[in-house]
């Protein structure tokens, strides 16, 4: 496969050309590290920080500065497309996203030009950062979040409780908030691209929230519809469908490059059912622990895939609390692995 970028961990993984099993974590650029939490004090507005293309471009820096990390994920949100799209979002301390009330038929309305003029700051901080790691070897991760994630805040307007939760109605209201989505969702994509992303990581943070029957209306399609793009653009699609019960049919389904797994999955079942390369897996709360531990978990993904074919990562994104200095163990533990 030729992709637009080449000579990087990841795309020698995907071309089965093996040399270091490359590490990059979800959530890297965050509040565990203290320079992001300077930052983030005298910036109380997320998305205003978000669409500060300086200091966004900064913070996605600053885990690459510390650790070298072998990719670079653009420091922003899922949550800035419903916010170009009309619907205000707020983060609120201790709460998370805060979504307004909106009749959503709005977005029949939201022009191209407006949507992409709103986010334009992503995509300058796309090309600040490929500029920082120009001569580097390093990806430049752009993502979006799935429809069905986007659906869900969207409609909640907040995010949900795992348990008390009913699935919405395969409407025309609900269908047309999906056409709407895989429309601006792929104008978001595109831009990121053109901008310099190397691999697009799509989020659907809550597929695990759907029963079984409704995982193809809501997941498979719509994700499949952005995959199928990307792969068009000759740029490189990983998914994380978090906490889905059946990864294989997922992949099946779906086809992305990469598949990211969650932490409740057996990676020694993946291995054996799944063929295309692995990313993540170990649970950020390892993270919090002691070195033995972290270094027994680490050795037991390392060797379930055996350096084939394999990113490595977190099941989800690193927690608030996680100790920077366990992650600098953590990276070093990946590294040292059978010599690297
Ligand atoms: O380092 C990176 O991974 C890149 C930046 C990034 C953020 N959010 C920054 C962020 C990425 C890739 C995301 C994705 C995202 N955002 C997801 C999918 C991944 C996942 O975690 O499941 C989701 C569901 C969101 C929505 C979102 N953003 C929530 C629910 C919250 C509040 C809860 C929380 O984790 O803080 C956010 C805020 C957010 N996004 C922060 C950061 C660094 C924390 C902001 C702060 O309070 O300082």
């Amino acid at each position: 496969i030729l992709f637009n970028y080449m000579n990087t961990l990841i795309q020698d993984c995907i071309n089965n050309k093996f040399s270091k099993t490359p590490i990059w974590l979800m959530r890297q650029a965050g509040r565990y590290l203290p320079e992001f939490r300077s930052i983030r004090e005298k910036n109380q507005d997320f998305i205003k920080l978000c669409l500060n293309t300086k200091l966004s471009s900064e913070i996605t820096i600053q885990p690459i500065n510390r650790f070298d990390f072998d990719a670079a994920i653009i420091f922003s949100d899922i949550l800035l497309v419903p916010h170009a799209l009309g619907q205000q979002v707020k983060f609120k301390k201790n709460f998370g996203p805060d979504l307004k009330k909106v009749d959503l038929n709005i977005l029949n309305d939201v022009k191209k030009e407006d949507f992409l003029k709103k986010l334009n700051p992503v995509y300058e901080t796309i090309k600040e950062t490929r500029k920082k790691l120009s001569i580097s070897n390093k990806d430049t991760i752009g993502f979006v979040g799935a429809p069905w994630t986007l659906l869900l805040y969207m409609l909640n307007r907040k995010s949900p409780k795992e348990g008390n939760f009913s699935v919405f109605p395969k409407d025309k209201y609900i269908n047309n908030i999906l056409i709407k989505l895989d429309e601006f969702l792929k104008i978001h994509i595109e831009a990121q691209i053109k901008s310099g992303a190397s691999i697009i990581q799509i989020f659907d943070s809550w597929a695990g929230l759907l029963p079984e029957k409704d995982l193809d209306y809501f997941v498979y399609k719509p994700i499949k519809s952005l995959v199928d793009f990307i792969r068009q653009k000759k740029t490189i699609s990983i998914c994380f469908p978090r906490n889905i019960n059946n990864y294989k049919k997922f992949v099946d389904n779906v086809k992305p490059d990469i598949i990211s797994i969650d932490y409740n999955v057996d990676p020694s079942i993946i291995r054996d059912t799944i063929d295309i390369p692995v990313q993540g897996g170990l649970d950020p709360k390892i993270l919090l622990q002691n070195k033995e531990i972290v270094r027994n978990e680490v050795t037991k993904y390392l060797k379930t895939f055996d350096k084939k074919r394999y990113i490595f990562n977190l099941g989800h994104g690193v927690l608030p609390e996680t100790n920077p200095d366990m992650v600098r163990y953590l990276v070093d533990e990946v590294r040292s692995f059978n010599g690297q």
